[in-house]
């Protein structure tokens, strides 16, 4: 079946079944072109707490179809491809969150959403890119905080907080490979063009940059300004929704390396036979589930910064 066709399968299926489609920012063109919404992790979470579907299909990685199944539990929640995973999600497990609590007792932890749900149900509270620093300063109890997993996003955070932000040693592969180098070659490239960095990149190439912000957050950046050429410092996927919004501007990456594999395993065919057969279903076990609904759900009580 060629892609217009796959698409208005979809399309018929998400009708049927009362489904919603919602892709993030890093997903395959293809994918975009057929979603109900796509998003970063903060606008899906809240999407998928908001619908009244009673279907969610879930084109992006694990943590976030899980995060749909924490705030949905009477949905069917479906990830097209079970083994679309985050590294960075894997690099800390709930039974070493639980020995760090145990070594900082009392210390608030903040759980950015590329995790497990177990790890989630082990924190006081979760973030994303793009609300990081208010979920952070909103702990006005807390002189220290501990974030984990990603330990970019927590150095970029302790650059806005007056807290003390203790962190765990994970990184997005992805980002956490962009170097200085290839950032400073791009911008002697294309001396006119504004550079934007997701925090996930490292603090040397965040050093460089004129905006720091989440996919999303890029996005809106890059409507909104006057300037007409970006270079993007995140996942390549997000040049294409970028290019179509601003026909006029131009984008560039600054890095042939930044794809995240994961994020490209959803094609139309396999979606299409996820939908069809209504399988790879996520669930979260209630136990765990009750408890990650606390943390995700102080962080929707936030406002996006
Ligand atoms: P955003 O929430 O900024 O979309 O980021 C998600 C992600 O996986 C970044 O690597
Ligand atoms: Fe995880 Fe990085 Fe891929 Fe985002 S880009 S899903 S953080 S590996």
């Amino acid at each position: 079946m060629d892609v217009k066709k796959l698409q208005t399968e979809i399309r018929k299926k998400l009708t049927e079944k009362k489904g919603i489609l919602l892709a993030h920012n890093y997903q395959l063109p293809e994918i975009h072109d057929v979603a109900d919404l796509t998003g970063d992790s903060l606008e899906l979470s809240i999407k998928a707490a908001s619908t009244e579907a009673e279907v969610i299909v879930f084109c992006g990685v694990r943590f976030m179809a899980e995060t749909a199944a924490i705030v949905c539990p009477n949905k069917v929640v479906i990830l097209p491809v079970l083994s679309a995973g985050c590294p960075m999600a894997d690099m800390i497990t709930a039974e070493q969150l639980r020995a760090k609590k145990t070594e900082l007792p009392g210390t608030p932890v903040v759980t950015y959403v590329n995790s497990t749900a177990e790890v989630k149900a082990e924190s006081d509270i979760c973030c994303t890119s793009a609300n990081a620093i208010q979920v952070v300063n909103s702990l006005v109890q807390a002189d220290t905080v501990f974030m984990t997993p990603d330990k970019n996003l927590a150095k970029y955070t302790q650059r806005h907080s007056s807290k003390k932000i203790l962190h765990w040693d994970g990184y997005c592969p992805i980002h956490n490979n962009l170097t200085a180098e290839e950032v400073i070659a791009c911008k002697q490239k294309y001396p006119k063009a504004v550079f934007m960095a997701h925090p996930e990149c490292p603090p040397e190439v965040l050093e460089l940059a004129d905006e720091i912000k989440s996919t999303s957050g890029m996005l809106a950046f890059a409507r909104e300004s006057d300037r007409t050429e970006f270079i993007v410092g995140t996942e390549q996927g997000l040049i294409y929704p970028m290019q179509r919004d601003n026909p006029g501007k131009k984008f560039y990456s600054p890095s042939e390396k930044l794809i995240c594999p994961d994020m490209k395993k959803t094609t139309l065919a396999v979606l299409l036979q996820a939908l069809e057969e209504m399988t790879n279903i996520i669930t979260v076990p209630e136990h765990i589930r009750v408890k990650a609904l606390t943390a995700v759900k102080r962080m929707l009580a936030i406002p996006k910064g």
